[in-house]
């Protein structure tokens, strides 16, 4: 397959960025609490945005730095929640160094939040409810996985998917993590790249904020 890097850099240049609509950002009517500002975010990106609850872990392990696209599956006060598999590398990862980073990107709205925090197992209960509140493909999936195990083809992998539909239970390997935040910044990107950057620090009990330089 030979590929034309040329003219694929070409239509690179020419395709546009920060091309959506800004949400906006007033940094003097912005809350003391970052969670409050990401509920509204949320909320905005979930009506504009396809698949908004989408966003990227970044963890550190012994292999170094790695990031994966993963789904929150609930935020609030204490931070945002994710599930995954006990034998994945992200929860090694987690295992060795808890510090963590989530980041999301709302093209519609030009708007990007990043959070960087530390994580934390939510315990067998939660993730048990975690496990039974999926839809039932999922579970079969995450039953017949071995995360990053060496697979021989794709048909083995349908072939363990439709072992595992017919044994439906609890998995223990399943995990519901939490990452609590410690910095939070919200990005208003502008087509004219007067971005705005509101960035919080945890201070204790408080939160203390500020604009920084895009
Ligand atoms: C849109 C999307 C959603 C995903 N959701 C999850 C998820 O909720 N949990 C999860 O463990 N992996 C999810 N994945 C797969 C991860 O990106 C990753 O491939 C997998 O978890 C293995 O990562 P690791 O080896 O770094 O642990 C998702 C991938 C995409 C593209």
């Amino acid at each position: 397959m030979s590929v034309d890097w040329e003219g694929l850099n070409a239509r690179l240049a020419r395709s546009a960025a920060l091309v959506g609509e800004p949400g906006g950002l007033d940094p003097d009517a912005a809350p003391d609490d970052p969670m409050e500002l990401f509920a509204h975010w949320f909320s905005d990106a979930l009506d504009a945005v396809p698949e908004a609850r989408a966003a990227t872990l970044s963890t550190t392990g012994a292999g170094g730095p790695t990031a994966r696209v993963l789904i929150l599956r609930s935020v609030g006060p204490e931070g945002f929640a994710f599930a995954t598999d006990a034998r994945s590398a992200k929860v090694a990862d987690l295992a060795s160094d808890p510090r963590a980073a989530l980041s999301f990107w709302w093209q519609p709205l030009v708007r990007q939040v990043r959070v960087t925090g530390t994580a934390r197992w939510l315990g067998a209960e939660e993730s048990a409810r975690d496990f039974a509140a999926r839809g039932a493909a999922s579970r079969a999936a995450a039953r017949a996985s071995r995360p990053g195990e060496p697979l021989g083809s794709v048909d083995e992998l349908h072939a363990a998917f439709e072992a595992a539909a017919l044994d439906d239970g609890p998995l223990d390997d399943w995990q519901a993590w939490l990452l609590e935040p410690s910095t939070i910044e919200f990005w208003q990107g502008s087509a004219d790249r007067a971005h705005v950057r509101l960035r919080y620090r945890r201070d204790g009990e408080w939160w203390e904020h500020g604009l920084r330089w895009p």
